[in-house]
């Protein structure tokens, strides 16, 4: 089996001084890779900060032989976003792969979910991979080659109790990926979406202890590196996984129901009678971009 190898490439993971991010980090360097180890060093509600975190991983990659430097930077400002990207350049000039990892949780049930908590956790996912992303696909741009990853989660794809701003967070990852698969293609630049699941200080307190040893996170990491590899043509596709299962996740529309003729008004009751057909998935299928809809559109659209 050849070997996916990174000699020569530059890798950011943002959140690597814990968790997924880390064990991501330190594969990516025992794979030939720099990498930068940002980390905030907060505690698991986001709070507090320390570089120990980021420090003990780039300890760990050099000791081993690697490559690596730390950033502290928040990813949830434009600020921390370019002085991740600037730290990978003053480093090691240039950056190849980003891996938007960086997170935490303020759960609670929406009726008592205060505006601060929504705000902090749509900083830190959705705000924070804004703020990375950009800075670092422009230099991805100029050297005609990327990797993207964007860290979305099944509470967001199909929902979990208490964590509406998580959710809601992690889905617009999904969205944005959406769309700079089409922005940036034409660049050689490649952006996937992953769900992982994995027991590590985030999750503690959700999955049952027990599967601690089955949900390690070292299982999500074979499928980032995959997708990052120069030779992974993927671009634009969710992956879930967990325990060593990987599956392919996608948003689908089915084929539905011309209702009308396109210029009559259409009722209520029409919506009610057809119910059964709109809903049925037989033949749903994922869509490349929004403008893919008006092919179920085109019996009516027509003149
Ligand atoms: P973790 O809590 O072990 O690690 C997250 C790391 O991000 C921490 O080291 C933390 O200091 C860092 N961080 C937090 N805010 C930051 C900021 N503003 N700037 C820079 N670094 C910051 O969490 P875990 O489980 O490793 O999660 C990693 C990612 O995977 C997160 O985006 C999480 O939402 C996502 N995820 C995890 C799942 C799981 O089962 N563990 C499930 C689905 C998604």
């Amino acid at each position: 089996m050849e070997k996916i190898r990174f000699d020569g490439r530059v890798v950011i993971v943002t959140g690597a001084g814990a968790g997924l991010g880390r064990e991501y980090a330190l594969e990516f360097a025992a794979r030939g890779a720099s990498v930068v180890v940002n980390d905030l060093g907060v505690a698991r509600d986001g709070s507090g900060s320390t570089h120990s975190a980021a420090d003990a991983v780039v300890e760990e990659i050099k000791k081993a032989g690697g490559q690596a430097v730390a950033n502290y930077d928040s990813v949830a400002t434009p600020e921390g976003g370019s002085n991740v990207v600037k730290t990978t350049v003053d480093a090691f000039g240039k950056v190849d792969v980003l891996v938007n990892n960086a997170g935490f949780l303020r759960d609670k049930s929406f009726a008592k979910m205060t505006i601060d908590e929504w705000d902090a956790v749509m900083s830190v996912h959705l705000r924070g991979a804004f703020c990375v992303t950009q800075p670092a696909l422009a230099l991805m741009r100029e050297h005609g080659y990327g990797r993207v990853i964007m860290t979305s989660s099944t509470s967001g794809i199909f929902g979990n109790f208490g964590q509406g701003n998580y959710g809601a967070a992690k889905m617009g990852l999904v969205g944005l990926m959406n769309v700079l698969k089409l922005e940036a293609a034409k660049y050689n630049v490649h952006i996937n979406a992953i769900a992982p699941n994995a027991y590590s200080r985030m999750t503690e307190n959700l999955i049952p202890a027990e599967l601690a040893p089955k949900l390690q996170a070292k299982f999500n990491v074979p499928m980032v590196i995959y997708l990052c590899s120069e030779e992974c043509r993927e671009n634009g596709s969710i992956f879930t996984m967990g325990a060593g299962w990987y599956a392919k996740t996608a948003i689908v529309c089915a084929p539905g129901v011309c209702l009308g003729d396109g210029s009559r008004d259409i009722l209520a009751e029409e919506v009610r009678e057809h119910f059964a057909s709109i809903t049925d998935l037989t033949g749903a299928r994922p869509l490349d971009n929004n403008l893919e809809t008006f092919q179920f559109m085109a019996p009516l659209l027509k003149q």
